[in-house]
């Protein structure tokens, strides 16, 4: 039996059991709300804030998550593993390709 995950800024959720990462429960039901990357904590594409739940991280770098984000619920979703039912936000200015870019950039369009 999974725990239900909500990614509140995609409109999206899914179920995801426990010995699953919150990433690879999303990716074994098809859905898209997260930014899929390198699936082992190695590039922050996945990149996510929890809004609400217990859950278990494994090993995150400080490199894409420092503590003072951990502290604030910024988490790798391919390390985290859900204990209850979660709320989480999906960084989508890391779908750009540049973690550290800010939200309101404008696109170009030539
Ligand atoms: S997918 Fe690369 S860090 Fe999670």
């Amino acid at each position: 039996m999974g725990h239900r995950i909500t990614v509140d800024n995609a409109g999206e959720s899914f179920e995801c059991p426990p010995e699953k990462s919150l990433l690879s429960g999303m990716e074994s039901q098809s859905k898209k709300a997260i930014a899929v990357g390198c699936r082992g904590g190695g590039c922050g594409y996945c990149k996510i804030r929890i809004l609400s739940g217990e859950f278990e991280t494994k090993k995150m770098s400080v490199k894409f998550v420092t503590h003072e984000e951990q502290a604030q619920g910024f988490a790798l979703s391919c390390r985290v593993f859900p204990r209850s039912d979660m709320s989480v936000i999906a960084i989508e200015e890391i779908q750009s390709g540049n973690p550290y870019a800010k939200k309101n950039v404008t696109s170009k369009i030539s």
